[in-house]
């Protein structure tokens, strides 16, 4: 292998922190080569602004380099050794600084075995993932700045290709969780993926299998985070990756045909509710109640002569699939979960909201369920609304702008966004000297039904009033 040095020179930018003199300094000290690797110097030559991590690869022991490293600080510096991985990992300021010996296996960091730290630059570079990522700049200070580049990384980075170093069946059996990389890196960068690094992708899809979920998941919100998903989604829909992990979001796609009739493709249509929802939120859960909002529409497809297809109920069958699949994609089982769930099984009542006939109860009602999160439900209706036809699309969303108004003008009114009973359970005990039982549930359910119907106010007195009297048809006693 030629390891050739590039014609760039970067020891200005690397100038500009200087830890990279300093970690060269503390290598030319313990007489190793030490080189800066990976994605900080992907992101340099891309111009990217680059993350707090910094991965250094030494000829010799990186544990060693980074004891050296840390004791280099007047101040102490936080240093957590992983001998097993024959890593350690120091942290100063905001940075987080990883040396590792160079290594003739391949880079594995979930591996039990432990790693023998007893390989050439060359050998490292070799078992790295993709050529645009196994460039290295010298660190040392006779070599400053040099970077080495064997697999012409930079010609990749120009024509905007992933590509693996290697034949990629060896650098995919080394790690199959490559596979979600080429796709998450083709994504955030905008890359396409190289012909025979996607066929063998779409060759070894299902050795997926051996990857913890966890680790898929990282990548899959990864390319969830971009500003573009739907390209990262076709690519694992076509490789089969998606297959080996969200059978449900693959059922989503086809398209049926009975008498002429024909659905959506609902697969592509939740892929444009994605990628718009991400025009208007960076945030990954929203995102993630676009992912699944139609979910429960395989599931709940019917064909009716009259009216055409249906999938009537989906929005709450796909609320009751959100836990399972969550678990399964060892998603947070918290109020993330809850969030997505609540969205789902909403996401189809502002739509309802749109006709002038309707009620402010139906607006109370909305603003009651979906509490803080309306502003959010309101984004992915708005989202939701895929139609090829301009017209269409436009008329829908100037609706959506008069009932968001009158949401408005209920909300300034009755305050229902962040409802708060305003008799308590404890008023009511208190009021009629009961134990805690049935009565208390019904009289406070009355209450609440009366607010959202408008035949009351959402205040205290009116409340209080409304609780004598149903308290006396129950036979309550003051
Ligand atoms: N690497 C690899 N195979 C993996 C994971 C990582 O070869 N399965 C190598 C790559 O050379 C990569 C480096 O380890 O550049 C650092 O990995 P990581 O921090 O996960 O990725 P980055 O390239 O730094 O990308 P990002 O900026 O997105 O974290």
């Amino acid at each position: 292998m030629n390891l050739a040095v590039g014609s760039h020179n970067f020891s200005e930018a690397l100038a500009q922190n200087e830890l990279f003199a300093r970690v060269g300094k503390c290598a030319d000290e313990l007489g190793v080569s030490v080189y800066v690797i990976g994605g900080f110097v992907r992101d340099l030559l891309l111009k990217r602004t680059n993350k707090q991590d910094l991965d250094f690869v030494c000829i010799g022991s990186g544990i060693a380099l980074a004891q050296k490293v840390a004791e280099s600080f007047e101040e102490k510096v936080p240093l957590s050794v992983f001998k097993n991985f024959g890593t350690a990992m120091i942290k100063v300021g905001d940075w987080e600084l990883e040396f590792v010996g160079a290594r003739k296996e391949s880079y594995q960091r979930d591996s039990r075995k432990p790693i023998v730290e007893d390989g050439t630059l060359e050998d490292d570079l070799n078992r790295r993932d993709f050529t645009i990522n196994a460039m290295a700049i010298s660190l040392n200070q006779a070599t400053f700045g040099q970077l080495i580049d064997p697999f012409d990384g930079q010609k990749d980075l120009k024509r905007r290709l992933i590509k693996t170093p290697l034949d990629p069946e060896v650098t995919f059996s080394d790690d199959p969780l490559r596979m979600l990389r080429a796709v998450r890196f083709a994504t955030q960068l905008g890359f396409d993926i190289a012909p025979d690094t996607f066929d063998s992708i779409m060759n070894n899809a299902q050795r997926l299998e051996i990857i913890s979920m966890e680790r898929i998941i990282d990548e899959v919100n990864k390319i969830i985070l971009t500003p573009k998903p739907s390209y990262g989604f076709k690519l694992l829909f076509v490789s089969k990756l998606l297959h080996q992990f969200f059978p449900e979001m693959v059922d989503l796609q086809g398209v049926e045909t009975v008498q002429d009739k024909s659905h959506k493709d609902n697969f592509y249509h939740t892929l444009q509710v994605l990628d718009n929802v991400c025009t208007m939120s960076d945030d990954l859960w929203l995102r993630w109640a676009a992912i699944m909002h139609d979910i429960a529409k395989p599931a709940t497809k019917r064909f009716n002569k009259k009216v055409g297809w249906t999938f009537h109920g989906h929005e709450e069958k796909g609320a009751r699939m959100v836990p399972t699949i969550f678990r399964r994609l060892k998603l947070p089982l918290n109020e993330h979960m809850k969030y997505v769930q609540k969205l789902v099984r909403l996401h189809l009542r502002p739509i309802a909201l749109v006709k002038d006939t309707v009620t402010d109860s139906a607006i109370r009602r909305l603003l009651f369920e979906a509490g803080n999160e309306v502003d959010d439900l309101m984004t992915l209706c708005r989202a939701d609304i895929t139609s090829k036809n301009d017209l269409k699309v436009k008329r829908f969303l100037e609706n959506f702008d008069k009932v968001e108004q009158k949401m408005q003008e209920v909300e300034e009114k009755d305050k229902l966004r962040n409802f708060q009973p305003p008799v308590s359970g404890e008023d009511i005990m208190n009021a009629f000297k009961v134990q805690p039982g049935k009565e208390i549930g019904i009289i406070k359910e009355r209450i609440r039904e009366a607010i959202l119907e408008g035949n009351i106010k959402n205040d205290r007195s009116e409340a209080l009033q409304l609780m004598y009297e149903i308290a006396a048809e129950l036979g309550l006693k003051r």
